[in-house]
């Protein structure tokens, strides 16, 4: 049967593309935030995109206001009780998933499917969290979420056949295409992405090429459509550490090390286009 109503929490970058695209595929998608700044500044972002859309005349005015019609906000967890399945997106925080999950886990009827967007922490550990961690998988979406077509769909240990699934099936209901993989560290695209941009700045760093020449080789050398510096400044610096931190923390292989001019760049605030500066420059 297919998901009628669905709920996201957390309207941050990974949220609100998150909940478009629900709300895109015709679900009642219901968007919860810790408190109404925030819920307004997450259906901006999801506004201005879809306006942009249609400015670009890749999306009708009246498909973007269907969209926008089928997004309802609340501040309270309480709200996504009819929720057939939730999608968490909140930050990268094992305490606040712990809260969020636990609080879930009475919010809505027993046989709803809870899901973390995480890209670094257990789903298993998660899972543990709630009295149905049979019910408890990933779905481990990629920025920016309206375009990027890939859902990893991450399976615990506890997960059972039914809700690994349901996940599946929902996963192409609205439009994207999912990878299966076990719970570890990084899942598939991490496990291989992170070691590649680590090396990346390994090359930066040891002065082997400039930053544009490396960005340029990847780009125009394998067809990837952003350099691993520039692609660094758009997932974020420090989120890439903290991602590289916990995956050499479990598997203690030099390729999973952060490499010593990433974190002083983290440390100096240098963060990439979401703080004006990474790599390059974004404050213009
Ligand atoms: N509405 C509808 N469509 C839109 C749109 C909008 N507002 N804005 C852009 N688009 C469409 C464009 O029309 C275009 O479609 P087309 O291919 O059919 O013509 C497509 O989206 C690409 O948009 P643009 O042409 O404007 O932009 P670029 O060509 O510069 O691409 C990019 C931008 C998609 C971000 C591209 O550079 C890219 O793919 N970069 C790599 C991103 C990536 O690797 N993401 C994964 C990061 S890792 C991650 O998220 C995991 C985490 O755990 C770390």
């Amino acid at each position: 049967m297919a998901v009628k109503t669905i709920g996201v929490v957390g309207c941050g970058l990974m949220g609100s593309g998150i909940a478009q695209v629900c709300a895109g595929a015709g679900l009642t998608t219901w968007v919860c935030e810790v408190d109404q700044g925030a819920l307004d500044r997450g259906m901006a972002r999801i506004r201005k995109f879809l306006d942009d859309g249609v400015a670009k005349g890749k999306v009708t005015a009246e498909d973007r206001d269907k969209v926008l019609g089928n997004l309802k906000g609340t501040t309270k967890l309480d709200a996504l009780a009819p929720c057939e399945l939730v999608i968490e997106a909140a930050v990268e925080n094992l305490e606040t998933k712990r809260q969020v999950f636990s609080a879930l886990d009475q919010a809505v009827a027993p046989d709803a499917v809870l899901s973390s967007n995480t890209s670094s922490l257990s789903i298993t550990e998660i899972a543990a969290h709630t009295k149905r961690p049979e019910r408890v998988v990933g779905l481990h979406f990629f920025n920016p979420v309206p375009i990027m077509k890939l859902v990893e769909i991450i399976r615990a240990l506890t997960t059972s056949d039914a809700a690994f699934a349901k996940a599946q099936e929902f996963v192409t209901q609205i439009g994207k295409t999912p990878v299966l993989c076990k719970d570890t560290p990084g899942f598939v695209v991490n496990r291989l992405l992170v070691p590649y941009l680590l090396d990346a700045v390994r090359v930066l760093e040891t002065g082997i090429a400039s930053k544009e020449d490396i960005d340029n080789g990847m780009k125009l050398g394998c067809g990837h459509p952003m350099g691993p510096l520039t692609l660094l400044d758009f997932v974020g610096l420090d989120t890439t550490y903290y991602i590289a931190n916990i995956m050499f923390e479990e598997f203690k292989e030099p390729r999973f090390a952060a490499p010593p001019l990433l974190k002083r760049m983290v440390l100096a605030g240098h963060l990439g286009r979401k703080s004006g500066r990474g790599f390059y420059d974004y404050s213009r």
